[in-house]
């Protein structure tokens, strides 16, 4: 694998999930793997899970890891070609990517989306600029649109949890008090969509993601009536999608907040969602807590989906 930035660069998803449990039995049988080479990962925003399950996936390798905070204690980047640098930025990415690349073997990129520009994001601007300027691998710890190193744990979570070889796995929308991107829904979709699950997508009207992610998803705008018989309730919430309303938030209805009234009509399901999250905008304390509660395991998990890809990667430049 040259660079991760969506399922596609995955293959075979079933063989994939497949290697990352067998790694995930003995995450230290590849240690010399990457032996003196050099994993940076570069933040353009706030993280807890991704910074240190990526981090202890590189070091389970055997890997150098090096950690760049765009935003602290470096220069300030410049994004866009062409404008004339006289204001707070010092350093264009087009240089400072390559100065990156020098650096190291491997790039993990974080770069949410900005909201100024639909284009700009759904161009993956960031993360495609450190693709081609870097000169080295490159893989998504979320870009603008796409978190499939999330998506890839959730995956596995699923796979570890299932009851019933073809499950319903449920992406439900849910109250936030800010604007978020759809990076987390968009991969998640994308992954289910490759994987042997029945796949329901619910959300208000106004919230339609990207068809490039929804696919042959069924979308419902009745959440009770998705959530019927459901195996996996993945809850997140994100900005509207569809222009005119690019980013923005259309609604803040608690009555989509996951709770056990919910929760009662589906298959005794499992709760997920991807971490951090709002107590009680998102799901009620009772059922995060509750014995259905998958989200710790699924930030586990990501430890295992970030040394799967890694080493695909290390095993690519041998
Ligand atoms: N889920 C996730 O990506 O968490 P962080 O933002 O803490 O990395």
């Amino acid at each position: 694998m040259r660079n991760y930035t969506g399922v596609k660069d995955l293959g075979n998803l079933d063989e994939a999930v497949k290697e990352a449990l067998e790694i995930k039995k003995n995450r230290f049988a590849y240690k010399n793997l990457g032996e003196n080479r050099t994993l940076l990962m570069v933040f353009f925003n706030s993280s807890l899970r991704t910074r240190l399950s990526t981090q202890k996936a590189g070091m389970n390798l055997g890997m150098n890891t090096m950690v760049l905070d765009v935003n602290q204690g470096a220069w300030k980047l410049e994004t866009e070609r062409g404008v004339i640098m006289d204001g707070d930025k010092s350093e264009h990415l087009l240089e400072a990517i390559p100065v990156m690349g020098s650096y190291c073997d491997i790039i993990g990129v974080r770069s949410f989306a900005n909201f100024e520009s639909k284009k700009f994001d759904y161009e993956e601007t960031i993360i495609n600029q450190f693709i081609k300027y870097s000169g080295k691998s490159v893989f998504s710890m979320e870009s603008a649109t796409c978190h499939p190193l999330q998506a890839f744990a959730d995956l596995i979570t699923i796979e570890e949890h299932k009851e019933t070889a073809r499950p319903k796995v449920v992406l439900s929308w849910a109250p936030h008090p800010n604007a978020l991107p759809q990076a987390v829904p968009n991969s998640f979709a994308d992954f289910m969509n490759e994987a042997n699950i029945d796949f329901v997508i619910t959300h208000p009207k106004g919230y339609e993601l990207s068809e490039q992610f929804v696919r042959n998803a069924r979308v419902n705008f009745d959440q009770m009536n998705a959530f019927e018989g459901a195996d996996f309730i993945y809850a997140k919430n994100w900005s509207a999608f569809q222009d005119p309303n690019y980013g923005k938030i259309l609604s803040k209805d608690m009555s989509w907040t996951v709770s056990d009234r919910q929760m009662a009509i589906t298959n005794n399901a499992h709760f997920m969602h991807c971490l951090p999250v709002r107590r009680n905008m998102i799901v009620t304390d009772d059922v995060i807590d509750g014995p259905r509660s998958l989200v710790i395991q699924e930030a586990a998990n990501r430890e295992i989906a970030a040394q799967t890809v890694i080493k695909r990667i290390l095993e690519g430049l041998q």
